[in-house]
């Protein structure tokens, strides 16, 4: 299997060259030393090419499907006439190697074979279907598909260069905003596909959590286009997340909880590493997804609400409509992982999760301070805070905790419209229709 230290080869050397550097790990039971050195000889020579000569026969070798066929490809020459070879190869191909390394693939999957994490059936075998709720998450993320550039940002452009269009609080809102999640969908990204992905044992739920990678690609695109339209300084917006305390903090809590699973050799099938993949999908999904973006969301859509920033709005509106589905299938996951794991769910475990949904409150609230010194756009700090609050609550409750901020009342009415709102016809009056291309969506 590949290895991450491949990957890194990988940003450096061509493709042949990475096969090389493969081939001499996955032989490593037999001539380790002389082979990865000639690897990394090779991957010398690529990177020098004027001062040093190439290797008269680079490597040709495809990636194999079994370590046993690759041992074979390791001694592989390139052959006087490849059309010739092929036919050979393909007329003497043993369709029984690609499978070998599942233990259960030969097989056909049933629905009592799947599971959501450590499952041992075929991974490759979408259907039948366990979680339909799965792939009907997955059917309405492709019905809503939208991109940013069909957002008109003539009037953003046109406010922001006026020189008294915004004031001072409201450009720090707008900048503080683009900053934290230009950043924050590639934390979720990287999360997903570097981290999480192999480790849902799904196949419905990877075709999601695919579909979500992309609309994560989608969301820093349309920051990225926001940012572009108004001519900002992208340097300063994109490195906010390292020179921002406020933003620093968040960036820095998530990713702590993303680091162990990232590593190549993590594994889950123990209690303690099966929680902690728990613990990934409750920071990602209830805490950054569901808590970080609340101030930044509440903050641009209620300038929307005002006529100021109506593009920007525009495309946060879209990319709340995909969070809170985000949201509600990670939600939908740990709830099943809980169910089918019940000795996860311990009493240590819910003390956890609780405390880290109040630290991730904490922190969103610390940057509701940071970016609304006074009040503005007809809210303040305070309010907020008694807005994450609420949103907290209803965390806990979604995943089977306590409520941890008793009485605490939603002080955005208006959010919970915009949440709720089926999305025939969307809050600013524009075309979110245009873009259903599948059934409607439900926000349950
Ligand atoms: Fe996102
Ligand atoms: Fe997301």
């Amino acid at each position: 299997m590949l290895s991450w230290d491949e990957f890194n080869v990988d940003e450096t050397a061509s493709p042949a060259v990475v096969n090389n550097a493969l081939a001499a790990e996955i032989a490593a039971d037999h001539s380790a030393a002389q082979i990865a050195a000639a690897a990394r000889q090779e991957v010398e020579l690529q990177a020098q090419p004027v001062l040093a000569p190439k290797l008269e026969k680079p490597a040709t070798m495809r990636v194999a499907a079994t370590r046993e066929e690759m041992r074979v490809e390791v001694a592989f020459t390139a052959p006087a006439n490849p059309i010739a070879a092929a036919l050979e190869a393909v007329a003497s191909l043993d369709a029984s190697a690609g499978v070998k390394e599942l233990a259960t693939a030969a097989e056909r999957v049933t629905v009592d074979q799947k599971a959501m994490i450590n499952c041992r059936a075929d991974l490759n075998q979408l259907v039948p279907f366990k979680y339909e709720w799965a792939w009907q998450k997955y059917l309405d993320g492709c019905a809503n598909h939208w991109m940013p550039q069909e957002v008109n940002m003539n009037a953003d452009i046109a406010l922001w260069k006026k020189p008294d269009g915004l004031t001072a609080d409201e450009r720090l809102i707008v900048k503080r905003s683009l900053g934290f999640f230009a950043t924050a969908d590639s934390l979720v990204a990287n999360n997903l596909v570097l981290a999480i992905y192999r480790l849902i044992t799904n196949p419905e739920c990877r075709q999601y959590i695919l579909r979500q990678a992309f609309e994560e690609a989608i969301h820093t695109h349309a920051y990225q286009y926001c940012i572009e339209s108004l001519g900002m300084d992208e340097g300063e917006i994109f490195n906010m997340y390292h020179e921002v305390p406020a933003v620093a903090r968040k960036a820095s809590w998530g990713l702590k909880y993303t680091r162990e699973l990232s590593e190549p050799t993590f594994t889950t099938g123990t209690t303690a590493h099966d929680q902690i993949l728990l613990k990934n999908l409750i920071a990602f999904y209830c805490c950054i997804e569901g808590i970080f973006f609340y101030c930044g969301f509440t903050q641009i859509l209620s300038m929307g609400r005002r006529n100021k920033m109506t593009g920007t709005s525009e495309q946060f509106q879209y990319i709340l409509r995909d969070e809170s589905m985000h949201l509600n299938f990670g939600i939908d996951m740990i709830n099943q992982i809980k169910l089918e794991n019940p000795l996860l769910w311990n009493e240590d475990m819910r003390a956890q999760a609780t405390q880290m949904i109040l630290e991730a409150t904490q922190l969103e609230i610390e940057y509701a301070r940071d970016t609304m010194p006074r009040g503005v756009l007809g809210m303040n700090a305070a309010m907020m805070e008694e807005y994450l609050q609420f949103i907290a609550n209803r965390r806990l409750v979604q995943i089977g905790l306590k409520e941890m901020y008793p009485g605490a009342q939603n002080p955005f009415p208006w959010m919970s419209e915009i949440m709720d709102l089926r999305k025939e016809k969307n809050f600013f009056e524009t075309r979110v229709t245009e873009y259903q291309t599948g059934g409607a969506l439900s926000w349950e």
